[in-house]
């Protein structure tokens, strides 16, 4: 394990609030030194079991001996992105790769470098490909930071205040969450907001100017709302019914995240379109977006590129994610390990009714606070008293929804029994340290 470095006993904190930017959010004011394995460490050597991943980044956890030694590798080797001159191994060998583990006719990969490019790119394609300029996003979807992404992010207001003229053409249609509104019925949910899209597409925007939809197949920030079968295969009609292409944010959702390799699986559907990043490379940066072959080669040569996209390195690490995700049959694991996770929770909810919803299927699951299980109201407070708590405890867990009052859950795909009941217990010695309201708790 590496030792804490001299330059981390500085007080990391107090030299950012002098010089690093104050815009970014983030969840702790806590220093950090490295992590190894599923462990984070802060700068005065305390252990975190790390269930937060940089927001599901490094799924295999910290220093995967694979994807270190492929980094290692790879940097002796060539540094240097050579998109704009020809082709090295490791993108190359990426794409072909990562279109093993998609369903036809979804053969066709294009790296960038984040989330928010990957949807750009997919926006970009939609628009020229089909010569329409509507889009459709669904309420409460996150989809990154630059100006297309922005102009589809409805997760928080804060994302697109001052930012207005956002991209014109763009569409909300709500997002089927079954909880609170529907009492965690999908179907219900569904009906409801496909009888809205169609009003939408009859009333606002004719189906023949829609380009494209735009949907998480489980929403991330927003709340961990898992999209019912139903709503995903009747965007899927609907989008081939009038030739719009159906994009899949995949972003969180991808690489085993959900208990399958890429969470519109659990729908039965085929996007035309998916955007990936976060987990690709385990922590370097680097994203795709992933379709057919047909509709890449309409979008036409130089009508989209990237300097950094398919940085041999992180794409090396890819390869080695990749690799390590079939041979340690990490999808199962993720299944399993979610499946215990989700029953030790509600075991927890059971005993205390701050908790309204578990939801999310295998390693993508919210834990939702309200103020009263009648009428779900959220509870943000305590869940972002809870997230201090486990930190201090030595989880780590973070939030979402709008009000925070969400719990998310995203351990590493490798977690053991072990190490998810280890987390069960902290958070529920935790939850019962907080003392309800009223109780006069600590
Ligand atoms: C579903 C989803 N899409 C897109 C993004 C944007 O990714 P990035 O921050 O890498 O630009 C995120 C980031 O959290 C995300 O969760």
């Amino acid at each position: 394990m590496p030792s804490t470095r001299d330059s981390d006993a500085v007080d990391l904190a107090d030299l950012a609030r002098h010089h690093f930017t104050p815009v970014l959010g983030r969840y702790f004011e806590r220093s950090w030194s490295h992590g190894d394995g599923h462990r984070l460490y802060d700068t005065a050597g305390k252990a975190y079991l790390d269930f937060a991943n940089g927001i599901a980044v490094s799924a295999l956890g910290h220093r995967h001996p694979a994807v270190t030694a492929a980094i290692h590798d790879q940097v002796d080797r060539l540094m240097v992105p050579t998109g704009a001159i020809g082709y090295s191994e490791p993108p190359v060998a990426l794409a072909a790769e990562l279109a093993k583990t998609f369903p036809e006719p979804l053969d066709t990969v294009m790296f960038l470098n984040s989330g928010s490019e990957a949807i750009e790119a997919a926006l970009k394609l939609a628009r020229r490909v089909t010569g329409r300029p509507g889009i459709i996003a669904f309420r409460g979807g996150f989809h990154g930071r630059t100006f297309g992404a922005t102009s589809v992010t409805t997760s928080n207001i804060n994302y697109r205040t001052g930012y207005e003229p956002l991209l014109p053409g763009v569409y909300f249609a709500p997002f089927p969450a079954a909880y609170p509104e529907f009492a965690g019925d999908g179907q219900a949910a569904s009906d409801a907001c496909l009888a809205i899209l169609r009003s939408l597409l009859e009333t606002v925007i004719a189906p023949a100017s829609v380009a494209a939809m735009l949907i998480e197949p489980v929403q991330g920030e927003g709340g961990y709302y898992p999209a019912p079968a139903e709503f995903l295969q009747a965007l899927r009609a609907i989008c081939h019914e009038h030739g719009i292409l159906l994009i899949a944010d995949e972003v969180q959702t991808g690489f085993g995240r959900t208990g399958r390799m890429w969470a519109f699986e659990h729908a039965g559907i085929v996007p035309d379109v998916v955007c990936l990043a976060k987990a690709i490379a385990n922590g370097l940066p680097l994203s795709a977006i992933v379709s057919s072959r047909a509709l890449q080669e309409r979008w036409g040569r130089g009508a989209h590129g990237s300097t950094f996209g398919g940085n041999p390195v992180a794409c090396a690490a890819g390869l080695a994610v990749l690799r390590t995700i079939r041979e340690q049959r990490l999808v199962e694991n993720a299944a399993a390990r979610g499946e215990e996770l989700t029953a030790g929770l509600e075991r927890i909810m059971a005993e205390d009714d701050r908790i309204g919803d578990i939801r999310g299927p295998g390693l993508m699951v919210g834990t939702e606070f309200v103020i009263d299980r009648t009428s779900g109201r959220p509870d943000g407070a305590t869940s972002e008293a809870l997230l201090a708590r486990c930190a201090d405890e030595g989880l780590l867990v973070l939030s979402c929804g709008l009000a925070h009052q969400v719990v998310r859950w995203i351990p590493p795909l490798d977690v053991t029994p072990a190490e998810i009941l280890e987390g069960l217990e902290i958070f529920a010695d935790a939850l019962a340290g907080l003392g309800h309201p009223g109780e006069g708790g600590p």
